[in-house]
């Protein structure tokens, strides 16, 4: 079996690879061939329109450019897998000006084909049967991909071939801390793993395989959405920064010590089913090099996290920025730090003992 990546992400080295790469693996780990076509690194011209490549040269398309060589891999292989990132709720243009080149591949002719009418084939030798389907998104809802689905469901009734998988991610940019996401990271890279076994296996990929895919990362879609904004603001924060020259660590860097990550990132993880009706609220005093005030407001299995000083709160916790870095990185044992007074708490002391099983993996 001969599998046919067709890459429309204008980013090389994002997410739309790295779910692909899964896949690939699952691929080769099954003994089957592929190949990557990197669509934004070829010249492909858009479609005039003038039909010369089914009426004048039929077969040929007026162009020269990249795309008679990717029409040539594309008929000699068995599987198209098209991963593109969502762009406007549709495919990239990358993805659309390889697509709209695929006119030589069929005929003027309309035939009936499941009680519709589309075009024939031109080539017999043209093999493939199936597609499949690789989405990235930024935003956390699955149904932002409806649109391009469909599209895709009508391009395969139209040159009969299977839409043998769909393979959809949404909140894509999280997996830049894929390993912040502990298992649940583990799991949709490996449900991408396994479907690309399964396209070799049993020519088909799973609706486990695809569900496992596309798991929300939180059904806190709110606290999904403060994440989001908060990681805007520093992502901003510092490209000014770095406009002025005051700035020379990398945004990842910076990502990684910011203590408003940290505390709003434990904020979303929040489990609603230790929390109960829990209502409380935690003042973080913080010292040293990120010195600021934030609490967290919980009420009906949610977490809330602002920044801010509270009249009368809960708990209150003071620490050093550092310390509570340290911790979080595993680096530090919180009990021990308590007990060596590298931080203090005052208030309810029973909530301090329970945070550790309210909060789960970042
Ligand atoms: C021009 C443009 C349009 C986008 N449109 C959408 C969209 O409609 N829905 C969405 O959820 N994300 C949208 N995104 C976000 C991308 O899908 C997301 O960043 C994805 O990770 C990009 O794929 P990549 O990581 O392979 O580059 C858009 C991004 C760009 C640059």
């Amino acid at each position: 079996m001969k599998i046919l990546a067709l890459q429309g992400s204008p980013r090389p080295k994002k997410y739309t690879q790295m779910v692909l790469d899964k896949f690939l693996e699952g691929v080769a780990s099954k003994g089957a061939e592929f190949e990557i076509i990197f669509l934004a690194q070829k010249k492909i011209k858009p479609c005039t329109g003038c039909y010369h490549c089914w009426f004048n040269t039929p077969g040929v398309c007026i162009h020269k450019d990249d795309m008679p060589e990717i029409l040539e891999k594309m008929k000699s292989s068995d599987v198209w897998v098209w991963a593109t990132p969502l762009y406007h709720f549709g495919m990239t243009a990358y993805t659309k000006l390889c697509l709209e080149r695929t006119m030589p591949l069929v005929e003027p002719f309309f035939i009936e084909t499941e009680g519709v009418t589309t075009h024939p084939a031109r080539f017999p030798e043209q093999r493939a049967k199936k597609m499949v389907l690789i989405s990235v998104c930024g935003f956390p809802e699955v149904d932002n991909f409806t649109a391009l689905v469909e599209n895709f469901r009508l391009l395969c009734r139209a040159g009969r071939r299977d839409l043998a998988g769909v393979l959809l991610r949404p909140g894509a940019e999280s997996m830049a801390f894929i390993e912040k996401l502990g298992k649940k990271g583990e799991e949709v890279l490996q449900g991408f793993f396994r479907a690309g076994q399964e396209i070799v296996e049993k020519r088909k990929i799973s609706k486990e395989a695809e569900e496992l895919v596309c798991k929300e990362w939180t059904k806190n879609r709110v606290g999904f959405r403060e994440m989001a904004n908060l990681f805007m603001t520093i992502h901003l924060e510092h490209a000014e920064r770095t406009r002025r020259g005051e700035e020379k660590r990398t945004l990842e860097e910076v990502l990684r010590e910011d203590m408003r990550i940290l505390l709003g990132g434990m904020a979303v993880t929040l489990k609603p089913e230790m929390a109960g009706d829990l209502k409380a609220t935690i003042q973080f005093d913080v010292s040293g090099r990120q010195a600021g005030q934030w609490y967290y407001e919980i009420a009906d299995g949610y977490c809330a996290f602002r920044e801010g000083q509270l009249d009368l709160p809960t708990l209150t916790i003071h620490t050093p920025s550092e310390v509570c870095l340290a911790i979080s990185r595993g680096e530090l044992d919180g009990a021990k730090a308590f007990m060596e007074k590298r931080y203090s708490a005052e208030g309810d002391l029973s909530l301090l003992m329970r945070l550790k099983s309210l909060f789960g993996p970042m």
